[in-house]
């Protein structure tokens, strides 16, 4: 028996992990964050990479994927239950801080624009929900790809301003106009990457509800989907 599914896309900085998060706890689902999988697979390569001498963009540039893919099976890169949802683990630590470096993510889109790393991504999305899992699932092509026929899709957008102003009050620094226009722009750098590449270009699913979150806060972005959602898996 299948698992019921809600898929959040969105561009990034959109909230979708945090809003995907808590509408799995509230509803009691699982949050499978697809993000982290692609920068599991982006730490991997990067490890790899620095084994063999090669750093950042030359490692994704050079190691082929076969070989990327082959090291994050070796290094155990999973997801594993953290209890209200899935937390990524390499070489059987928890690795979710190291997911987060600069790094990591100004490689991140490299790797997610290669067909056999979006396969073996989605394989592993795929069977949690064949094996029953409940799930609320966030990225940028889950409502278009991996389950086209999700129980509920979403697709959850702010302004770019927002959304970098957001980014960079999670890392706890003032938000200060310099700081914003930079941000703005990686931000843009990195949908514009999204959404233009050939596979599984960021895009909303035509039965997706779309959600500006520009007005909004976080209790009301949740009650949004939560709403939309309780007469779907909990009908009366
Ligand atoms: O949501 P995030 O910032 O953690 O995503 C990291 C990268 O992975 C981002 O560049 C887009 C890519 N990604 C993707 O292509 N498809 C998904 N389903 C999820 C993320």
């Amino acid at each position: 028996m299948s698992g019921g599914v809600i898929a959040i896309d969105g561009p990034s900085a959109s909230g979708k992990s945090s809003t995907a998060r808590a509408v799995a706890e509230t509803l009691g689902f699982a949050h499978l964050d697809s993000g982290s999988l692609y920068r599991g697979v982006t730490l991997v390569a990067l490890r790899e990479g620095a084994r063999r001498g090669l750093r950042g963009a030359a490692a994704v540039a050079d190691l082929s994927p076969e070989v990327i893919l082959r090291s994050a099976e070796d290094r155990g890169l999973m997801l594993q239950s953290d209890g209200a949802g899935f937390a990524a683990y390499l070489e059987g630590e928890p690795a979710e801080d190291a997911l987060r470096s600069a790094d990591v993510t100004a490689n991140v889109s490299a790797v997610a624009a290669i067909p056999v790393v979006r396969e073996w991504v989605n394989t592993r999305l795929r069977a949690m929900v064949r094996a029953g899992q409940d799930v609320v699932v966030d990225g940028r092509d889950i409502g278009t790809v991996v389950f086209p026929d999700a129980d509920l899709k979403i697709f959850l957008t702010a302004s770019p301003e927002a959304r970098a102003g957001r980014r960079i009050s999670q890392r706890g620094i003032a938000v200060v106009p310099e700081h914003l226009d930079a941000e703005t722009q990686a931000l843009a750098a990195r949908d514009h990457a999204d959404s233009t590449r050939e596979v599984a270009p960021l895009r909303a699913a035509p039965d997706a509800v779309h959600l500006d979150t520009t007005r909004m806060d976080f209790s009301e972005q949740v009650r949004f989907i939560v709403d939309r959602a309780r007469p779907i898996f909990f009908p009366e």
